[in-house]
């Protein structure tokens, strides 16, 4: 492994904390220690060594599903949120009837409409569209379900623009009607309060590397009384969590997510106040300092951490170029993803092509400082005007 060197590593501001989040340290102190200590199979609880990391990932599995309020034995371990929503999508409806019928949305994460779009050929979905600030009702959901509709996904927030949906309230039609209601938390886990305890919720995916915590590590809660037996596997191999997951496990990153989530719960009011302090001060600044700039998303129904903002007539690529080595953010336009498209969240919310192309997204992280803010506040305001004069 090559490291950054300090130099480029201390320069460079990073915003991106809604792709990833760099690894909170007392995270990586107790990964330390797990890589060291506990490297038998937690399913070999026959010996020692499989008994220790059996009770590390016990440990783990009870601060996931407190950090979410869920009930003991509800946590699916997974490698990823991408891989939570497949089994939740594929493994709920790829044996229902040929002709049931999927209610989602135009705004979630590709981890959700391809596994949709691959049951096309049998299932039926309706993909319901957001409206210009990213949002979807009550009413439309109610709207779209029918007498076949067998699961209902809609994502809690949006990774694009932060917008927070309605879930409790779509949870409780799903609910009424007896249709599992799956949601796609990757984004609010950890930010938001959440009592699984309260909320009528069947499925919920989210990762640990979005709150602070390791890559290679995620989970689907799933609501034994709700879901049943619904839920089947979409991986067979050695029966481990519950037959829905097989694989061993990987102990040091389990133990990692479970000290992120232990972190998450203790620091959440605190992040939420000082990341949301530095989100408005950084929009405040652009607002008073650059002309013709504009917010994609709600202004006020939105996650804390999320800042999306067209400057206009200015190709995200060459924001994103000039400003390189300076700050680390993801763009509206195909530019900088590995994905050839522009974003389907912004273009879903039909917002013209110019802010589409000029569209940046800051998300602002917990190990993010005000002194940051202000730095990166500067930088961007002199590119942004020095390139309007190139691009006028
Ligand atoms: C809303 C949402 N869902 C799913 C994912 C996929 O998460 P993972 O990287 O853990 O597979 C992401 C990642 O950006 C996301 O933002």
């Amino acid at each position: 492994m090559t490291p950054l060197t300090a130099a480029s590593y201390q320069r460079c501001v990073f915003l991106d904390n809604h792709s990833t989040t760099p690894m909170d340290p007392r995270v990586i102190a107790d990964m330390e220690t797990a890589f060291r200590s506990v490297f038998g199979s937690a399913e070999s609880r026959h010996h020692v060594f499989g008994n220790a990391s059996g009770n590390a990932v016990d440990r783990s599995r009870s601060s996931i599903e407190r950090l979410c309020g869920a009930k003991s034995g509800t946590i699916i371990l997974t490698a990823s949120a991408t891989e939570s929503n497949n089994l939740a999508i594929l493994g709920s409806v790829g044996t229902s009837k040929d002709g049931s019928h999927i209610v989602s949305t135009a705004s979630e994460h590709l981890s959700v409409l391809l596994p949709l779009r691959s049951l096309n050929a049998r299932i039926e979905s309706t993909i319901l569209s957001v409206d210009s600030r990213g949002e979807i009702t009550v009413d439309q959901v109610e709207a779209a379900i029918g007498p076949k509709t067998v699961l209902v996904s809609v994502i809690f927030v949006n990774n694009e623009v932060g917008t927070i949906n309605p879930i409790a309230d779509i949870g409780a039609v799903c609910r009424k009607r007896g249709i599992l209601f799956h949601t796609d938390a990757t984004q609010a886990v950890g930010k938001l309060p959440i009592n699984l305890l309260e909320l009528p919720i069947d499925l919920m995916s989210f990762s640990a590397h979005k709150i602070y915590g390791p890559k290679g590590v995620g989970a689907l809660y799933v609501n034994r009384e709700t879901v049943g037996t619904r839920l089947k596997p979409i991986m067979y191999g050695g029966g481990q969590e519950n037959g829905l997951r097989p694989g061993t496990l990987p102990v040091p990153l389990v133990s990692g997510f479970g000290t992120a989530c232990d972190l998450a719960r203790e620091a959440m009011d605190d992040d939420a106040n000082r990341i949301g302090a530095m989100r408005d001060r950084l929009w405040e600044r652009f607002q008073n300092e650059i002309p013709n700039i504009v917010l994609n998303g709600n202004p006020t129904n939105r996650l804390y951490n999320n800042l999306n903002v067209s400057f206009l007539g200015i190709p995200s690529e060459a924001f994103m170029t000039k400003l390189r080595g300076i700050i680390a953010v993801s763009a509206g336009s195909a530019c900088t993803s590995s994905n050839p498209e522009p974003s389907h969240v912004l273009m879903a919310m039909g917002i013209h092509s110019d802010r589409i192309e000029s569209a940046i997204r800051f998300g602002i992280g917990r190990f993010n400082t005000m002194a940051e803010i202000e730095f990166i506040a500067d930088q961007i305001r002199d590119t942004v005007l020095e390139l309007r004069l190139h691009f006028r």
